[in-house]
């Protein structure tokens, strides 16, 4: 039973009054699942149980806000996972929840990733810690998400070893979070709700954005790439692309909020738009983003370098807005390997992409991905990757060791390499990348740069944190109030991968 104003409702009556049209379905169950918690909050509070619980200064922050229950989510993997992370996080202060900062909550919800082995293992070394917990508080809830729980072995071990998990769910639902949350209240059964795929994208999701400057924006979702070692295709699903209408809209209405940048989201923004029934390229997208008032810079993850047009090159490079940072992954130097990895160009193709991008943009930084230990790798292989990064001199590399992943073409590949000449490679390569890093990193000393205010600095007193254009972090004397807008810093010092600086003007 539900009271919600003068009315009492059974379970039943609240399904069928339910709008059938997303996200309005979605708001109807926050606010359902709003009047359960409120309800146990009031009782509580009655008792005395919510002071001891929560604190004097938690339940007034909690009253301030309108909230009758508290939550935390633990982000893993990418930049997609933490965007997912700000609409569950906004569904959930829509249902009376408020956001704390410690797994000791009323609900935690873990958002996984399983890009790699130890990604995974992280989680389930949360589950103990949050397991001894609800022990001691059996009325807590605990959910787990994302693309681990696509993988069906992984739901499969916690039905049955961790049963005191409330609700799973999986990365084409997370829009369903209050729903669930509902069916879980209502029933008082684990929830399970993973779908294999989904062609619908769901619009208009209130969002809990972590910073009030700067936004993500989901452009596509899902990979084809079918990358051999590669289980994001698997987590994700099949690539598919938002309406750029969809995209502008939001954007146009993140810049009227106050943000400044955007970072465009997706597994391989260059072959965006390619399906839709109007289709639009990458580029074309660019432009009409660049041309939204009050949005100044423009940041984009991941870009695939099979599908890096030149007419990309050419709009970053008329681009004002456009930041000069490309993260370019190419995750092996060798040609051999790459083509079993299924990437679909060679080290020359990368090689000469590199140049065409630094003869339009002279002042660019290049980022990128490395998995060392590919099945098959060789020392000569090896040697071409070392080649690639000496070459291209990147500004920092995300260096990884190669995991199997199965379900994966790799995962059954022979010639698996042995740890120890992994890691020896891996050692290797990370040593490499550092230097050139430290070499590339300190090239603007000396000069000015626009920098965005990103947060007051936690180990210097009186010193903010910023970033520059190419991604650079610069650290110069500020106060709070300069958060959140683009300041002068004369960069005094390189430190290696960041400056020591002081504004300008
Ligand atoms: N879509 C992005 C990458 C997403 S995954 C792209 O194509 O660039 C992020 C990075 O994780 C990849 O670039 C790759 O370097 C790494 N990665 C993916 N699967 C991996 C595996 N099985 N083992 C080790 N690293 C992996
Ligand atoms: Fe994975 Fe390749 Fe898709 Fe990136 S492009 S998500 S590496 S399959
Ligand atoms: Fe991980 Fe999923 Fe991202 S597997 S890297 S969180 S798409």
């Amino acid at each position: 039973m539900l009271i919600i104003g003068d009315h009492t409702f059974s379970k039943d009556e609240i399904y069928s009054n339910a709008p059938s049209a997303e996200p309005e379905r979605q708001l109807y169950f926050c606010s359902c699942v709003k009047e359960i918690v409120k309800a146990r909050f009031e009782s509580d509070c009655a008792s005395g149980e919510a002071l001891l619980r929560y604190g004097s200064e938690q339940l007034q922050k909690m009253t301030e806000a309108g909230a009758f229950a508290t939550f935390h989510i633990e982000t893993y993997g990418c930049q997609m996972n933490a965007k997912d992370s700000e609409k569950l996080g906004g569904l959930l202060i829509r249902s009376g929840f408020m956001e704390v900062d410690t797994e000791a909550a009323d609900f935690v919800l873990y958002n996984t990733c399983t890009v790699r082995e130890n990604a995974n293992l992280k989680v389930y070394g949360h589950l103990g810690y949050v397991h001894s917990l609800k022990k001691k508080r059996p009325s807590m809830l605990v959910g787990l998400c994302g693309c681990m729980m696509q993988e069906a072995e992984e739901v499969e071990k916690i039905r049955t070893s961790y049963r005191f998990v409330d609700i799973i769910f999986g990365t084409h639902n997370i829009y369903k979070l209050a729903e669930l949350l509902f069916d879980r209240l209502a029933t008082g059964r684990m929830e399970v709700d993973v779908w294999e795929g989904t062609s619908e994208i769901v619009e208009d999701l209130p969002a809990d954005r972590k910073y009030s400057f700067k936004s993500g924006v989901n452009i596509m979702f899902g990979c084809n790439n079918f990358c051999s070692y590669c289980i994001v295709p698997y987590v994700r699903g099949r690539e598919r692309s938002r309406d750029p209408e969809d995209i502008v809209a939001e954007i146009r209405r993140l810049a009227s909020e106050g943000v400044k940048e955007v970072m465009l989201l997706g597994q391989n923004v260059n072959s965006y738009g390619k399906a839709l029934g109007s289709p639009i390229s990458f580029a074309q997208l660019l432009r009409r983003v660049e041309a939204i008032d009050g949005i100044e810079r423009i940041r984009f993850m991941t870009s695939h370098p099979k599908d890096l047009s030149d007419e990309l090159i050419q709009v970053m490079k008329d681009s004002e807005k456009i930041c000069r940072h490309l993260h370019l992954p190419v995750q092996s130097g060798s040609t051999r390997i790459l083509e079993k990895m299924n990437r679909r160009y060679t080290k020359e193709q990368y090689l000469s992409l590199v140049d065409r991008i630094r003869a339009a943009i002279p002042d660019i930084s290049l980022t990128t991905d490395i998995i060392v230990g590919f099945p098959g790798e060789t020392e000569e292989d090896f040697q071409d990757t070392l080649d690639v990064v000496r070459r291209v001199r990147y500004d920092s590399a995300f260096t990884f060791i190669y995991s199997k992943r199965s379900g994966t073409p790799a995962a059954s590949m022979e010639g698996q390499v042995p740890e120890t000449v992994v890691k020896d490679r891996f050692d290797r390569l990370l040593r490499e990348v550092q230097q050139i890093a430290a070499e590339v990193c300190c090239r603007d000393v000396h000069t000015v740069q626009s920098v965005l205010v990103e947060e007051k600095n936690t180990h210097m007193d009186g010193y903010v944190t910023g970033r520059m254009s190419n991604n650079t972090l610069v650290h110069f004397p500020g106060t709070e109030d300069l958060i959140g807008s683009i300041v002068n810093v004369y960069l005094e010092e390189s430190k290696g991968f960041y400056y020591m600086g002081h504004r300008e003007g």
